[in-house]
């Protein structure tokens, strides 16, 4: 049991960093995109505010193709700018004029690059991974600059970039993984709390039952017999009495006791329902609703069983007869309905019990109210309901009264 909780809590632990994990990776790639995006576009801005400055100063130099002066400027330029590996230039046609390299191109740099191709290009040549800027001088009428500059210390900024990422998620990963343990450990915790809670509610729920049980079959079998055996007694007794007086006396305490038999009947059904084990639920419903005709209200009830309804426990079958026992009083206490329409359906899952009334309905704020003034019907319906985890419903009913509807699974957990 210990062994399946630490496994689950570790199996939950590596689910949440693998999640922190992926959508840092994520969010990592997207960053250093960007991160490239931004380096790249700031190389080729110096290059082409260098080309402009260059361009400028030279175009005479290029047109009187004097390449000592040339080379003197390109020198000076790259001395500036260490990022730049080498300055071309070009005739309008592209064949180069002057260029920063000693001793002929490097591999990889092709020698006249066409016009055609303006902007940006990258080239895998002898001296690394290096971008090149064209830049037409006199829109190209005086010639072409093509500059060069090194991808390699960009690259390097990235891989530092990357692992100073890397190395902050993976302390997010195993801080937040940590606290996700915490947490989890806090809920399940809760859990075993709450199913201890559920537990010894239900044991309160089935102990009072059986005391309840238990009182009416007392009140059933001992003090009613007694009863019984005292209206023998008053019978016998008439017989002998010959006075008309004392006779009538007779007869209205023999009356009084009847009365007062049928009420502790009456209660000790109400108590508990006799015959739920042997008769099950719907014949004792059937009971209840029969008794509940005779009284002086007399509202019209229908009963409908469908599906199922074997093999529930006695504990459902015992919540379903409170909660049909519970809204039909309401039913015809608040309601003061004429219609009620009780259904019980079972189902595979489960039982579902529904009760509705064509009465006066219900209001929020009256429920609060009853419910502040300590009226606990509709709220052991709840309890109870929950307490088989099962749900509870009260709303309006279809003829404008209350429809109280509580669900019961089959299986309950334990
Ligand atoms: N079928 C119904 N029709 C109208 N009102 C109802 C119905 N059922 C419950 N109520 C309202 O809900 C309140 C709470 O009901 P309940 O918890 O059973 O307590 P009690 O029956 O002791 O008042 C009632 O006072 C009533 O205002
Ligand atoms: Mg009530």
């Amino acid at each position: 049991m210990r062994l399946k909780r630490e496994r689950a809590i570790y199996g939950f632990q590596a689910l949440f960093a693998a999640i922190v994990l992926l959508s840092g990776a994520l969010l990592g790639t997207v960053f250093l995109y960007f991160q490239r995006q931004a380096l790249a576009d700031g190389m080729d801005r110096t290059a082409q505010e260098v080309a402009g400055t260059l361009g400028t100063l030279m175009a005479d130099d290029i047109l009187l193709e004097d390449r000592y002066r040339i080379a003197d400027q390109l020198g000076r330029t790259q001395e500036k700018n260490p990022d730049i590996l080498y300055i071309i230039v070009t005739y309008p046609d592209g064949r180069p004029l002057a260029s920063t390299f000693p001793s002929g191109f490097p591999a990889g740099l092709p020698l006249v690059r066409s016009s055609k191709e303006a902007g940006t290009l990258h080239y895998d040549s002898s001296k690394g991974p290096l971008r090149e800027v064209l830049y037409p001088i006199d829109e190209g009428m005086t010639g072409y600059l093509r500059i060069g500059i090194s991808e390699e210390r960009a690259r390097t900024t990235l891989r530092y970039r990357a692992m100073a990422f890397l190395l902050a998620l993976l302390v997010v990963t195993v801080l937040s993984s940590l606290l996700a343990v915490r947490y989890r450990r806090l809920l399940v915790e809760l859990a075993k709390k709450e199913r201890g809670r559920l537990h010894l509610l239900r044991r309160l729920f089935s102990a009072r039952e059986d005391e309840r049980q238990r009182i009416s079959r007392e009140l059933h079998d001992e003090t009613s017999q007694s009863m019984v055996s005292i209206l023998t007694y008053i019978g016998l007794l008439g017989t002998r009495l010959k006075e008309e007086g004392e006779r009538q006396l007779l007869g209205e305490i023999r009356s009084l006791v009847a009365t007062s038999l049928a009420q502790l009947r009456s209660l000790a059904v109400s108590l508990h329902p006799p015959m739920l084990d042997e008769l099950g639920l719907v014949a004792v419903l059937e009971k209840h609703i029969e008794t509940l005709r005779r009284g002086e209200t007399d509202p019209a009830i229908t009963l409908r069983a469908e599906g199922a309804l074997a093999g529930f426990s006695r504990m459902t079958e015992l919540v379903c007869y409170r909660t049909v026992q519970e809204a039909l009083a309401n039913a015809i206490r608040h309601g003061k309905a004429r219609h009620i329409d009780v259904s019980i359906l079972g189902r595979p899952e489960g039982i579902e019990v529904r009760i509705a009334d064509d009465g006066v309905g219900f209001t929020e704020a009256g429920v609060r109210r009853a419910r502040r003034e300590g009226h606990i019907g509709l709220v052991s319906m709840q309890e109870r309901a929950e307490l088989l985890s099962g749900t509870f419903a009260m709303r309006k009913s279809a003829a404008g009264g209350t429809e109280i509807l509580v669900t019961l699974p089959r299986q309950q957990e334990e």
